[in-house]
């Protein structure tokens, strides 16, 4: 058997950061769910099937703990490590099977062990090895991050699924290149749903998700579809499995799951309150919301948190901005629809998150604040929650100058980076332990930042001197702009934007280097 075991190896994984992975989103998950969050402030991370490396690169520069982590794909751990010699963060990446990474006889136990996008691709005996690892190495107190394809929302999908993995055995897909055979799998299934397929006619989730693949990335398409085994789970199953290894469901790592007013609408909120056991509970949400994928937080020895302890641990939280508050939308999408989120309140709370150049601040001094005196305690709770959980803050924490530096050292290489490939999507916050979403754009105006430009006239004109000469035009409206000075006049707009609000917010973030007296205040840092 190769040793891929029959995982999908020919195109490599996208480079993509997921925040609920980060242990200050971990343990704000737990407190969500009013369980004590028991990591360490230098908890010992477990990252299984890291990918690309980004989330766990990030993570262990701009946080404080030991990173450990494994894919046997070497293409991927070399990328990776790339990331791991930049930032110099105590991280330790391996090429090794899930198999052979549990042998290994020099592994500390973990705070935390987490997987992401890679439970339902790998097969049975995989599955069983990671439980085995979870049970045997994850430290009482210590918690699992699982996300996993689930029941019943994919269910209308599997014979598409099993479609594409045909065509790669039998179909035109052994002679042509990855891409082709990707291409001419989804292709294959477009002409039968034409050629009047009563399968496609009667299910119209199966068509609709037809045409939504026709849009999808090609690598992403390959790793989802493309895998031997496509193992879709049922909630229950999971925290049974789990159970086993004496671990108790806690909740999502996505706030906004755990959020009924955001998921359901009024008949199915009404009906989940009648239901009082957890795993029942939380099976009747997935059927409710036809959910397809969990992102789950399993913890050793959860232990609820009384009323006083869970006050005074929201208490002790600093949150922060990751968006200029203008970029925060009035409405955001959820799983019942479009959910407004009332200027009323909102716009009271990121003013005060926005207050003093964003400074992070404590919830204990948001709670005395000016310009929330009108909101009780709890509905700053929940507008932090609601906020953080869509992504426009984050937990905050006092960096210490070590992460700082690392976290220095890896934007640096990101920065360089963004001159030659527009791959990596994120630069690290020392301030959120993570990574902040930047297009390339931004990552351009922090580069020219960095080379000393200030006005958005001369930051402008840096990166459109950087556009030109690799010959990139700015697009609008599908369509490249060619004239200098059509480009010139975009770039401005942005640049403009930038200097009034990305700036100063990347500069709380210490993503940019403050102005003297910015970033914490010492009150705030205690
Ligand atoms: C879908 S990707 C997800 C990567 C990453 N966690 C992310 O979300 O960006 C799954 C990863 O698991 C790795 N993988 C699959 N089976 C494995 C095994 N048996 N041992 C180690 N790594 C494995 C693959 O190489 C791949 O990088």
């Amino acid at each position: 058997m190769a040793w891929s075991y029959g995982y999908f190896t020919d195109l490599n994984y996208t480079h993509g950061y997921y925040p609920e992975m980060n242990p200050a989103m971990l343990r704000l998950a737990c407190l969500c769910n009013a369980v004590e969050p028991q990591l360490p402030d230098a908890p010992s991370y477990l990252e299984l099937g890291f990918g690309q490396g980004v989330t766990i690169n990030m993570l262990a520069a701009a946080s404080s703990g030991t990173y450990w982590g494994t894919d046997f794909n070497p293409a991927q751990t070399v990328e990776a490590r790339k990331l791991a010699d930049a930032s110099r963060a105590d991280i330790h990446l391996y090429d090794d099977s899930f198999e052979e990474f549990a042998n290994r006889r020099d592994l500390p136990d973990f705070d935390v062990i987490a997987l992401h996008g890679i439970w339902s691709w790998i097969s049975e005996n995989n599955r069983k090895i990671i439980t085995d690892i979870i049970r045997r190495k994850l430290r009482p107190g210590g918690v699992a991050y699982i996300s996993y394809n689930c029941l019943p929302g994919w269910a209308p999908v599997v014979p598409i699924r099993q479609l594409m993995s045909l065509y790669q055995d039998y179909g035109g897909g052994k002679m042509s290149r990855p891409i082709e055979m990707i291409e001419g799998a989804v292709q294959f299934a477009e002409e039968i749903a034409k050629a009047g397929s009563y399968y496609f006619r009667d299910n119209p989730f199966a068509r609709h998700h037809l045409e939504h693949m026709g849009k999808q990335g090609r690598n992403y398409l390959g790793h989802e579809y493309m895998n031997a085994v496509w193992h879709l789970e049922h909630f229950s199953d999971m925290a049974r499995s789990l159970d086993e290894a004496k671990l108790t469901y806690v909740g999502s790592a996505r706030l906004l799951d755990g959020i009924d007013a955001f998921q359901l609408n009024e008949e199915g909120t009404r009906f989940v309150s009648q239901i009082g056991h957890p795993i029942m509970r939380e099976t009747v949400r997935d059927f409710l919301v036809n959910r397809r994928f969990r992102t789950d937080i399993f913890a050793k020895g959860a232990r609820p948190l009384p009323g006083r302890e869970h006050r005074d641990a929201w208490c002790a939280l600093a949150f922060v901005l990751v968006v200029p508050e203008i970029d925060v939308p009035k409405k955001i999408m959820c799983a019942r629809g479009e959910v407004a989120l009332p200027a009323d309140k909102y716009d009271l709370i990121l003013e005060a998150l926005a207050d003093d150049g964003y400074r992070p601040k404590r919830v204990e001094e948001l709670l005395k604040h000016d310009k929330l005196r009108k909101l009780k305690p709890q509905d700053i709770v929940d507008l932090l929650t609601v906020l953080t959980g869509a992504g426009f803050a984050a937990p905050a924490q006092g960096p210490s100058e070590t992460v700082s530096e690392q976290c220095r050292a890896l934007n640096r290489h990101i920065l360089q980076r963004a001159l030659v490939s527009m791959d990596l999507h994120h630069m690290v916050s020392p301030v959120t332990g993570g990574g902040i979403g930047l297009n390339h754009m931004t990552q351009l105006f922090v580069l020219a930042t960095t080379a000393g430009k200030e006005g958005a006239e001369a930051l402008a004109n840096y990166v459109w001197d950087f556009l030109d000469s690799t010959g990139e035009r700015l697009v609008r409206d599908g369509n490249k702009i060619e004239a200098k000075d059509e480009n010139l006049k975009e770039i401005r707009i942005l640049a403009r934007k930038f200097v009034k609000f990305g700036r100063p917010l990347l500069q709380a973030l210490q993503i940019i280097d403050a102005p003297e007296g910015g970033g914490w205040s010492n009150e705030a840092k205690r």
